[in-house]
């Protein structure tokens, strides 16, 4: 039987980039009227302000909670932004006072290039912060790991595997109890791993990932909109990452890794900024990838409950209504502010009604 409406608890989106100032009051009411409970809100934002010490993680909270309206329970939950000068008594200490709920791990090659935006401040010697690891483990912090080599010699479309041989299994095998959230998982290897691996780990997938392929890069001529990190894989990748998810595999989890820039930023021609903004319709984007798999049964967990105790969060007792629109009238405006939407000017069979 068609289902037409789907009910699910109030969601939590694990991987946000809110950014500050101007870009952060423009986007930050796309996911509250996307019904969020909260979200993990990611501390690369530009030098020196990134969330590596507690000072730098209160005064970013402060400024997202200053703009959140009072009637809102939006619950920012900050990350630490490890770098090569990290202790672990800073990340202990700030785990303790409840500034933030995991450390993420962005790395840096030996030149000072990160793989990512705001990157070229992370760890470049990650050996060299296995006493952090040592101590995350013990006291339970998450590690939030983006998983793509940075060497400038490996293939593009490799840097995610390269990275969970060379970075990631010595690091679970050298602490087998560390909770590790991979970050936006793109390769099916990837999946399989996470899927199968005897270790705390589980996995963020953006709604992007899931709906589109490498192609969607090249799609008449070269298309910057649809670049982000990771990049976007072979469709069997794609595939591979979204039966895991749609099939209901509960170490999966939202998490959209929206990332705005604006328009100057993604349409440069050497070099055009890396992130993808799905924010202001995450909801319809993730529930039409599973209603298309006709697992509409496992959206629910996949947005609103899987794994949610590693940021200290609990299921919602309110919920949600998607609803299915006949007529496919949910069109996703092509921007807000300066920022295109992803899939902008696209009509979605699903709407989130309240
Ligand atoms: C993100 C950004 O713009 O901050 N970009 C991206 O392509 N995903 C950073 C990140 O999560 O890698
Ligand atoms: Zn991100």
């Amino acid at each position: 039987m068609k289902v037409n409406k789907v009910v699910v608890p109030r969601w939590f989106d694990r991987h946000l980039h809110l950014r500050t100032g101007k870009m952060l009051k423009t986007v930050l009411p796309c996911t509250l009227n996307q019904r969020a409970t909260g979200a993990v809100i990611m501390g690369n934002i530009p030098y020196p302000n990134q969330t590596s010490t507690i000072a730098k993680a209160l005064a970013y909270r402060k400024e997202i909670t200053s703009l959140i309206p009072v009637d809102s329970d939006f619950n920012p939950r900050m990350t630490y932004y490890l770098t090569d000068d990290t202790s672990p008594e800073e990340v202990m200490r700030g785990y303790e006072e409840g500034v933030w709920c995991a450390a993420k791990l962005y790395m840096a090659n030996q030149k000072g290039h990160g793989g990512t935006t705001g990157s070229q401040h992370g760890v470049k010697n990650l050996l060299g912060r296995y006493p952090v690891f040592a101590a995350m483990e013990r006291e339970g912090i998450p590690l939030l790991g983006h998983f793509e080599a940075v060497e400038e010699d490996v293939d593009e479309f490799d840097r995610e595997i390269v990275s969970l041989e060379r970075d990631l299994i010595p690091l679970l095998k050298a602490f087998p109890e560390l909770m590790v959230v991979f970050e936006h998982i793109t390769d099916g290897r990837a999946a399989d791993f996470v899927a199968q691996a005897p270790y705390q780990i589980r996995a963020t997938v953006t709604a992007h990932h899931l709906m589109m392929n490498r192609n969607a890069m090249f799609w008449i001529g070269m298309n910057p909109a649809n670049y982000c990190r990771p990049v976007p894989k072979r469709e069997d990748h794609r595939l591979k990452v979204r039966k895991y998810v749609t099939g209901g595999n509960r170490r999966f989890g939202a998490g959209t890794d929206s990332a705005p820039h604006d328009e100057e930023a993604k349409s440069r021609c050497y070099g055009c900024a890396a992130g993808i903004f799905t924010a202001p319709a995450a909801v319809e984007m993730y529930t039409t990838v599973f209603d298309e798999d006709d697992a509409l049964k496992h959206l629910g967990p996949f947005l609103s409950e899987n794994f949610l105790c590693l940021y200290e969060m609990k299921v919602s007792n309110e919920m949600m209504t998607i609803e299915r629109t006949c007529t496919f009238d949910f069109w996703v405006p092509q921007k807000v502010g300066t920022v295109q939407i992803f899939a902008g000017g696209r009509y979605f069979p699903w709407k989130l009604v309240d």
